[in-house]
């Protein structure tokens, strides 16, 4: 059969930061370039990273530095993180927050006119670059303005079935389906940029939007590449529990580092009772020491609702399993009593407008109802930290889709800054790998067929099921047995009922055209939201030890043990229904100057 075809040397699927931040660097090098959405351009998680972008510029505290912001996102990652990946985002934010700047985008300033930084969990300065708190979407804003003027050609709403190599072993590009026709369309590229974003839409509340399937991760390891870190998912400790038709709605953490505090039903700042030990030096231990620290780093210890979010998620999860929740299931987030309204509506706009139009809620007055929701997966493809090359050659991989930069835990705002640094990187390594390439990408037309065939194959059926009860029930499964605190027997069943899945997604019955029909869509996205659920449990059940943001009620501790390697998963059919094989993987062996600034605490 023959398609709709284009040829490139750099494909780059995903148009969030890291994709789009790839497109301009590999632009930049005069090769031919497209971006593949799936979605609209604008329109990607990175939005919903709302209240800054982590990079020690030094601005609001002169005494920060890279070598601080390393040891706080490795202590934050409870040290399962890449180190060279985390010294490279330390080091190279700064440049990549200005060069934003420098590309139009507005941040907002201190009064000397720097570019203002924020507070946020687990960054010892105020370290955020913001933009009120839409700082996603004026990093969106600004790179898509970029990339639109140097001409990159872009094909939205084009779903990526799977990757095609060629029969060197090489990625060689993709085939795909445009949804608003339904027509297939295929794509030859010398290099290909994973650039998908994460996985939350497995879970039942999350602040992903309906984009968040792990395609990418999926792609990856059904092309050969190795997933690590699987296990690793990252609840956000504030999402809106009510009304119930937003529950996971992100409310930014930017309301904590700007004041916000954490109650309980009793009226009771609980966070106090939640310290860790690795933090307990560090942290307030009374209201009034917490307080004076926002006007003054060095008058005082950090307030405990700025520890990392897995500390704050797991807190709030077990004051409402105590009974001490809000009426929907929460607890009370409370910035309205510690603010000015002026301030909080300057600050946390969006929050203001969402809480007062979703809710019903002003925040200048009242407190808001918050509990976790499924936000980032810190887990991804394995890639090189300079290159971010994966195993499979030709294949590239940046931004949430790519693992090891935050090891078991994301401290807020490193997840803009991982975009504009890795995007770069990912877009520099893929335009040396064409610039050393030999011959000219063929796609293996048995394997374009047979992935079209599959992806209709809903359609030919006479009675099957539905794709939205499958994915209602995966939702559910995953968030009452792979959520915040899990147990091997729970852990145990996910792995059987997604074997289950798996033979549900086979029987799917799709009605009607192929022109705009989500519940095609949803078909086609439910093979790899299996492939990445069953990483998650697997690694979930292997790893007997709590760390970061994969908590073990049967393994409360951390253990040293596990300390040293990741869990990596492969796929040896490279099909989404194949067995997946889970292995140990070192960690990479740090180098002694580096890990004196860990020890050193600097
Ligand atoms: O809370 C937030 O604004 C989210 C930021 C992030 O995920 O980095």
């Amino acid at each position: 059969m023959t398609y709709e075809h284009h040829d490139y040397d750099v494909l780059i699927i995903g148009a969030g930061g890291a994709g789009l931040r790839a497109a301009i660097e590999v632009q930049q090098r005069g090769l031919r370039v497209a971006v593949i959405t799936k979605s609209l351009l604008g329109k990607a998680h990175t939005v919903m990273a709302e209240g800054g972008m982590a990079a020690a510029m030094g601005n609001v505290y002169p005494e920060d530095n890279w070598q601080v912001h390393f040891r706080d996102t490795m202590r934050g990652g409870k040290y399962l993180n890449n180190y060279r990946m985390a010294e490279l985002h330390a080091k190279e934010a700064p440049e990549r927050v200005q060069e934003l700047e420098q590309w139009g985008a507005l941040f907002d300033r201190t009064k000397d006119g720097k570019i203002s930084q924020r507070d946020f969990g687990g960054h010892r300065y105020a370290r955020l670059a913001h933009v009120g708190d839409r700082t996603g979407l004026e990093l969106i804003r600004t790179l898509q303005q970029k990339v639109v003027s140097m001409g990159t050609d872009v094909f939205m709403e084009h779903k990526v079935l799977t990757l095609i190599h060629d029969s060197e072993g090489r990625v060689a590009g993709c085939v795909a389906y445009q949804r608003p026709t339904g027509e297939f369309v295929t794509f030859a590229a010398k290099a290909v940029v994973l650039a998908t974003g994460g996985a939350g839409r497995s879970w039942k509340f999350t602040s992903n939007s309906w984009e968040g399937t792990g395609d990418g991760h999926a792609m990856a390891l059904w092309a050969g590449a190795e997933l690590i870190d699987m296990e690793c998912i990252q609840f956000h400790p504030t999402g809106m529990v009510w009304p119930l038709s937003v529950r996971g709605l992100l409310v930014t953490e930017g309301v904590r580092g700007d004041g916000g505090v954490l109650r309980n039903s009793e009226g009771q700042r609980f966070m106090f009772n939640y310290v860790a030990d690795m933090f307990r030096a560090e942290t307030a231990d009374s209201e009034e020491e917490a307080d004076k620290w926002y006007d003054d780093h060095s008058a005082g210890r950090r307030p405990p609702e700025l520890l990392p979010r897995d500390e704050v998620a797991r807190a709030i999860n077990t004051e409402v399993k105590a009974g001490r929740g809000s009426p929907h299931g929460g607890v009370y987030l409370d910035i309205g009593s510690r603010r000015s309204a002026e301030f909080i509506r300057r600050r946390l706009p969006s929050m203001y407008h969402q809480f007062m139009e979703l809710a019903g809620v002003d925040i200048t007055k009242e407190s808001m109802e918050i509990g976790p929701t499924c936000h980032y997966i810190m887990g991804g493809v394995k890639v090189d930290a300079d290159t971010a090359a994966t195993s499979v050659p030709g294949l590239f991989a940046a931004g949430e889709v790519a693992g090891g930069m935050h090891g078991a835990n994301r401290l807020g705002g490193n997840s803009l800054s991982d975009l504009i640094v890795f995007g770069r990187r990912a877009g520099m390594g893929a335009a040396d790998f064409v610039e050393g390439y030999q011959g000219s990408p063929r796609l293996d037309e048995a394997a374009v067929n047979a992935a079209v065939e599959e992806s209709l194959a809903p359609f030919e059926r006479e009675e099957g099921e539905n794709p939205y009860d499958i994915q209602r029930d995966l939702q559910e499964m995953m968030q009452a047995n792979v959520g915040i605190i899990r147990t091997r027997s729970e852990l145990e069943y996910a792995i059987s009922e997604l074997d289950s899945f798996t033979e549900r997604v086979k029987n799917i019955k799709v009605k009607g055209g192929r022109a705009y029909n989500p519940g095609w869509n949803l078909a086609t996205d439910l093979p790899a939201m299996i492939s990445v659920s069953k990483c998650v449990a697997r690694g979930a059940v292997l790893r007997e030890e709590s760390r970061g943001g994969h908590t073990r009620e049967d393994f409360p501790q951390a253990s040293a043990e596990f300390a040293t390697f990741n869990f990596a998963h492969s796929s040896p059919a490279k099909r989404w229904d194949g067995e997946i094989v889970t292995e140990r993987s070192a960690l990479l062996e740090m180098p002694g100057e580096l890990k004196a600034l860990l020890e050193e605490g600097h």
